[in-house]
């Protein structure tokens, strides 16, 4: 259905991300089990504990407009994770997979923090206060995983040139 409104397209966007925020829920233990750095599988790890907190924000938006939680697809988010599957499944060494999961949950965040930065600004628009408070708290934490996945990347890649 197109967005008509505003409004309709600030609900159309929060479900999308509740479908994408739930897809990268169901990848990231298959992310968590595959790596073997300590550190990247405990940023994994916490990130998956951040996630399943984003999804519950956005079920409590969209209850807050009174709105259903959708079936939209999640076309960008559900590419990435699929090229993370590839790696995954691929016979690549565990150094050459580590770095290429880094790489695509990068960009995952990239794409999140797009995401968010937009439904920030919308709810702005929409002088829907208390949804931008939530909203934002989720844009930091996604800001924060994505910083701590640059510091691990360049570890990881930086102990593979050194021969680690
Ligand atoms: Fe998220």
């Amino acid at each position: 259905m197109p967005s008509t409104t505003l409004k309709d397209l600030y609900v159309a966007s929060l479900q999308k991300m509740y479908t994408g925020e739930n897809e990268i829920l169901d990848a990231l233990p298959g992310m968590i089990e595959t790596t073997e750095n300590a550190g990247l599988q405990q940023a994994f790890q916490d990130h998956r504990d951040e996630t399943a907190n984003h999804v519950k924000r956005l079920e409590d938006l969209l209850n807050g407009v009174n709105a259903d939680l959708g079936d939209a697809e999640a076309r960008g988010i559900a590419g990435l994770i699929a090229e993370g599957e590839d790696t995954i499944g691929s016979n690549a060494s565990i150094e050459v997979k580590e770095a290429a999961m880094v790489a695509v949950a990068q960009q995952i965040e990239h794409l999140e923090i797009a995401a968010y930065g937009t439904l920030c600004t919308y709810a702005e628009m929409l002088g829907r206060g208390e949804d931008f408070n939530q909203l934002q708290q989720t844009l930091d934490e996604e800001r924060h995983t994505d910083s701590k996945l640059n510091e691990l990347a360049k570890e990881i890649i930086n102990g593979q040139a050194r021969g680690d």
